[in-house]
């Protein structure tokens, strides 16, 4: 049996329990410790979900006994998290995005490099079933050469279900640092590299009020947009748009497949990048009908696959997948868009970006040994 991955989590919020419960199907993976500002909402996900420790800050940056440091914290303490964890020589894996801007995710990557030790950020969604199904279709050729898509993400905003919501409303937040790195990343691994995009951004609702129970009728004031369209122009030749919003409600879009990619060939509907399983739909230019993809990749994943892949690639020395340089890239996109919108000019993405490797199909649940 190799070495587990020793993990401890810094942020114990709302998206922790999805980390902390399916990472248990991963065996080389062990969450060792939780840690929060909030050293009750530690003890409670630990005590929910059996990790041993609860540790405070400086003791968990300190422990010999961590190996990976999962930053769940918020969009503005991802970067600061990060960095202590590194300066520690320990590896880390953070929520998205992985910075509020260029160059706070540049300087992750550099101190990561500096220290010999690898960062990881989500979304790893791309990894799942529907995604990888979608990836192997085109690269198929199944619709031919792609060259349209609409990538559409229209809500209302999260100030009526999540119990903290004024981190979307702050620079880092916004619906495209929000949603985007949901749909950027799994556009990234279907079409490949970005060669130009162009942007357009508004406050289209600049005051809100939180109607989720705990701060019920709080007001938050909108610091970055919460409307972004984008045209994005890949190296293949692709061209299409996203929109993310905050600011919409009743979308006709089916939100089980929000992105479509028009090929010369035919149509494939992707499913939502926000989840791992989603249906894939083709129709090529003779099919009487859409036609349902078999899924090419094992089912039932969940949000910390990207942790267990990353504790693989440690284990045998292979690149993993949801790594920092995928999601710098994404982060250029994301500030591309605002800073297109604010110059007017159309911007040549300059993070390097590579598709990571597809999974393989075919091994058992729970089993990235490859
Ligand atoms: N909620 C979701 O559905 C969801 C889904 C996917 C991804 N995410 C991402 O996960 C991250 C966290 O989101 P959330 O919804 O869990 O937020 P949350 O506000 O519910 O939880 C964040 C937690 O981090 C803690 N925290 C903040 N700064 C910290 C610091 N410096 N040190 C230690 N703890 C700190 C807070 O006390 C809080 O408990 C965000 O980046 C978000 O984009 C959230």
């Amino acid at each position: 049996m190799k070495k587990q991955i020793r993990v401890g989590v810094i942020g114990c919020g709302a998206i922790s329990g999805a980390y902390l419960g399916m990472a248990k199907n991963f065996p080389m993976v062990e969450i060792v410790a939780c840690n929060d500002l909030d050293m009750d909402k530690a003890r409670a996900k630990a005590a929910e979900f059996g990790v041993p420790k609860v540790l405070n800050i400086d003791q968990m940056m300190a422990s010999s006994e961590i190996d990976l440091i999962l930053n769940l914290t918020i969009p503005k303490a991802h970067v600061a998290t990060a960095l202590r964890a590194i300066e520690n020589g320990k590896h880390t894996y953070s929520e998205k995005p992985l910075g509020v801007d260029r160059a706070e995710g540049l300087k992750l990557l550099e101190a990561a490099k500096k220290k010999n030790v690898l960062v990881g950020c989500a979304p790893d969604t791309f990894m799942g079933a529907g995604i990888q199904t979608a990836r192997k279709l085109l690269d198929d050729g199944i619709i031919g050469r792609p060259v349209a898509f609409t990538a559409l993400m229209m809500c209302p905003g999260h100030e009526s279900w999540h119990p903290s919501p004024e981190f979307y409303y702050q620079v880092g937040g916004g619906p495209m640092f929000d949603m985007g790195p949901y749909y950027l990343t799994a556009l990234l691994n279907l079409l490949g590299p970005v060669k130009r995009l162009s942007g357009m951004a508004s406050v289209a609702i600049p005051q809100r009020t939180i109607t989720s129970k705990d701060k019920f009728g709080q007001t938050i004031v909108v610091q970055t947009p919460d409307h972004i369209c984008g045209m994005l122009e890949f190296q293949n030749g692709a061209v299409g748009n996203i929109i993310t919003s905050f600011a919409t409600r009743f979308p006709t879009y089916d939100g089980r497949q929000p992105i479509t990619i028009y090929g010369t060939q035919g149509t494939m509907r992707v499913p939502d990048p926000n989840d791992f399983d989603g249906p894939v739909h083709y129709r090529r230019k003779d099919d009487a009908d859409w036609i349902e993809a078999q899924p090419e990749f094992v089912k039932g994943y969940g949000r910390s696959i990207g942790v267990a892949d990353m504790a693989y690639a440690m284990q045998s020395g292979r690149a993993h997948r949801a790594d920092g340089q995928q999601a710098y890239a994404v982060l250029d996109l994301m500030q591309g868009f605002l800073d297109s919108s604010e110059s007017g000019r159309s911007y040549e993405p300059k993070a390097a970006y590579e598709r990571p490797a597809p999974m393989p199909a075919g091994l058992p649940f729970g089993v990235l040994d490859f």
